[in-house]
Order: structure tokens, then C-alpha cells, then sequence
């Protein structure tokens, strides 16, 4: 119930799927949150949603594309809420219709990915870490993907980003851990959100489903949960780390689903 009582969390992109569910659940475990989107409207949705239950919420206007957006997020926290202990750089994704295979990916694409996962993380730290080191130390925590991972036939654009946010999450860790600043990925693998549903065809949908090892989709709370873990102090010897929260799907043979059709009933 009180795992991040007295902590300040920052999540951009709170207005919808995944973010929305962390700005929930770190709430109830007694953060007061920000909740950061470029939609002013789902962003005030999300914080009443956090108000309605008993919580404290302070919806923002932001656009990670903009650096002075980011340094004003940061700076209305402080002055709200007096610190910021977390923040999850969570905004990200990618095109799929322009975002394709390295011949016929438009580069236009490629830098509009760039700005939003890769440039939009790095701005985030920039900005809130020197908060951090004043209160005494603090976490971040990334938003990357299993398409960090593994090669693919189109994201050409979206697994190079998210494979920075990797090594950002390293750098980060590297640099400011002696000033008790943590900072942690996560790749979340197939997960039910907006996102997911408006850009992925249904039968898209099923293979990710008969990849995994699981039988189910990853829910918005299943990537939630573990980031509240990653905010918490429970996760206070973990730095630099990517947790790859994907219903198995990286972790086994591609032959897998194949095989287990040959066994004996
Ligand atoms: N859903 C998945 O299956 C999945 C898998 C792996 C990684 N991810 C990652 O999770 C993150 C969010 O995914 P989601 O599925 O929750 O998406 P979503 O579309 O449900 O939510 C994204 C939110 O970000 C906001 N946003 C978009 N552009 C913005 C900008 N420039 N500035 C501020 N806010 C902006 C949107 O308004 C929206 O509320 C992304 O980094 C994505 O790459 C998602």
C-alpha cells in the first residue's frame, strides 16, 4: 500500500495505455504523480481517475518532441509538488506504415523516432536529475521494447531507438549512481493498449499471441507493476538493468510453438 509513500513520480505519456496504468498503481502505493501527455484531455482523464480513488495527481501538458516542454514539465513538478524522486521517460513508439524494412523506410520516419524514444528519454534525465541529486537521489526508469531485442522484418527505425534507450539506461546509471540515482529499463513485449490495437492488424495480433510462452497478451497493469517496483526502494540495489517483461516471448526457441504441437496429447 505504502511502497512509494513521499515520492514524486513523473510519467510522460500517462494519458493512455501503459503510462495511465503506472500513474494508477503508483498512486496507490502512495506517490503523488504526474501525469504527463501531449492529449491535455487524456492526461486530465487519468487524474481524475487517480483524485476519484484518493490520490494526488497533477496533470501536464507536454510534448517530449520539445526540450523546453520537458524542462517546463519538470520545473511545474518541483513547484508543485517540491521534488521528483521517479521519473518514467515513457513516451515512444513508431509509424508502421512508414517505419519498414531498411530499403523502403522513410527517413523522416527514422528521425521522428529518434526525437520521440531516443532524444525524448535522454531530455528527461537532462533535466530531472539534477532534482534528484538535490533531494538526495532518485530513479528513472525507461521505456524501451522487446524491439530492442531481436531483429525484425519492418521497425528498422524503432528497434535502433529503443536499442539506444538501452545503453542510455546504462549511461545514466554509470554516471549518477554515486549520487544514489538509479535508472532501469524495461522492454515490455505485447501489451493490449491503444497503441497496440490501432496500429496492429488482428492476425498480427494472434502471432504475437502464439509467440509467447504465456497464453495470454501482456495488460497495461502486468508493465505498471513492475515499474512501480523499479520506483520503489525495494529495487534499491538494481541499476542499469533492462527487465524484460514479455510473456516469454524473447526467452524461448522460435521452434517452440511448433514443437509443442508435436507432442503427445
Ligand atoms: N503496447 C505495447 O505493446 C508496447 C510494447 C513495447 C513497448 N511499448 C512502449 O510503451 C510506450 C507507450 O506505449 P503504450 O502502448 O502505452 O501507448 P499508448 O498509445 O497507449 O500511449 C501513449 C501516450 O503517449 C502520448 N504521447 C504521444 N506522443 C507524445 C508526445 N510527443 N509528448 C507527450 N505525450 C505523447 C499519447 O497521447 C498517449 O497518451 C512506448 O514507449 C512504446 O514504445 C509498448
Amino acid at each position: 500500500m505504502n511502497r512509494l509513500q513521499d515520492k514524486v513520480a513523473v510519467i510522460t505519456g500517462a494519458g493512455s495505455g501503459i503510462g495511465r496504468a503506472a500513474a494508477r498503481l503508483m498512486s496507490a502505493e502512495g506517490a503523488r504523480v504526474v501525469v504527463a501527455d501531449h492529449d491535455a484531455e487524456s492526461a486530465h482523464e487519468t487524474a481524475d481517475i487517480i483524485t476519484a480513488a484518493g490520490g494526488q495527481a497533477l496533470p501536464l501538458a507536454v510534448n517530449v518532441l520539445e526540450e523546453d516542454s520537458i524542462a517546463a514539465m519538470i520545473n511545474s513538478t518541483v513547484d508543485a509538488y517540491g521534488a521528483v524522486h521517479v521519473l518514467c521517460n515513457h513516451v515512444g513508439g513508431t509509424s508502421p506504415r512508414t517505419d519498414l524494412d531498411l530499403l523502403r523506410m522513410d527517413m523522416d520516419e527514422f528521425a521522428r523516432a529518434v526525437a520521440l524514444n531516443m532524444r525524448s528519454t535522454l531530455l528527461g534525465s537532462r533535466h530531472a536529475i539534477p532534482h534528484m541529486i538535490r533531494a538526495g537521489g532518485g530513479s528513472v526508469i525507461n521505456t524501451a521494447s522487446v524491439a530492442a531485442l531481436v531483429g525484425d522484418v519492418t521497425q528498422t527505425a524503432y528497434g535502433a531507438v529503443k536499442a539506444a534507450v538501452v545503453n542510455i539506461t546504462k549511461s545514466v546509471a554509470t554516471q549518477y549512481g554515486p549520487q544514489n540515482i538509479r535508472c532501469n529499463a524495461i522492454a515490455p513485449g505485447a501489451v493490449v493498449t491503444p497503441a497496440l490495437e490501432n496500429n496492429l492488424p488482428q492476425e498480427v495480433v494472434d502471432s504475437l499471441k502464439k509467440g509467447n510462452a504465456l497464453p495470454y497478451l501482456g495488460a497495461p497493469e502486468d508493465i505498471g507493476h513492475v515499474m512501480v517496483f523499479l520506483a520503489s526502494d525495494e529495487s534499491r540495489y538494481l541499476t542499469g538493468q533492462l527487465l524484460v517483461a514479455d510473456g516469454g516471448m524473447t526467452m524461448q526457441s522460435s521452434a517452440a510453438p511448433g514443437r509443442r504441437a508435436m507432442l503427445p496429447d
